[in-house]
């Protein structure tokens, strides 16, 4: 037996008035995408924007449901918008934030683990990393390099080669 260990690096921030000017930028444009959440149900608006190589941005938010299960989160609905409209598309950088009347959200929110799953695709398959923005709109701010580095185990094909 060996014991292994992973590690991983990412970059915490006080405030969105640390970070550069792009991700900045891809922050206040993950706020906006808060204002096109339907979460009637859960009360939790999730906003995200994601960066193009083309220098393009696309927005989505979380889209609830009477029938629970068949809502989706925010990040899958902007991936798979990329994924249907742009197939070809490299993503260089997602933001993530969050907001509800609810409680005041203190930390940044991080994505499920559905989510990281289809992240870990998309960035497999455009063999680039895609970089991580976790933001709280009054709090710290985490940046991580790469999917895979939240999802190092992910679920991906050379598991099914025989
Ligand atoms: N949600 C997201 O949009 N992204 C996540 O990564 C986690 C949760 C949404 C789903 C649901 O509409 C609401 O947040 C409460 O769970």
């Amino acid at each position: 037996m060996k014991l292994l260990n992973l590690n991983i690096s990412f970059e915490q921030y006080a405030g969105i008035g640390e970070l550069n000017e792009q991700d900045q930028l891809l922050c206040n444009k993950a706020e906006q995408a808060l204002a096109s959440s339907y979460s009637p149900y859960s009360k939790f608006r999730v906003g995200t924007a994601i960066r193009l190589a083309s220098g393009e941005t696309i927005l989505g938010s979380n889209q609830e449901n009477l029938a629970y299960p068949s809502g989706l989160c925010a990040e899958r609905v902007a991936l798979f918008s990329i994924g249907s409209n742009q197939p070809n598309a490299i993503i260089e950088s997602m933001a993530i934030t969050a907001q509800t009347d609810n409680f005041n959200i203190t930390k940044p929110i991080t994505s499920c683990g559905g989510c990281l799953q289809v992240m870990a695709e998309f960035e497999r398959k455009q063999a680039t990393p895609i970089e991580v923005i976790f933001y709280c709109l009054n709090g710290e701010i985490l940046k991580v390099p790469s999917v895979k580095s939240l999802l190092p185990f992910s679920f991906v094909e050379e598991r099914l080669e025989r």
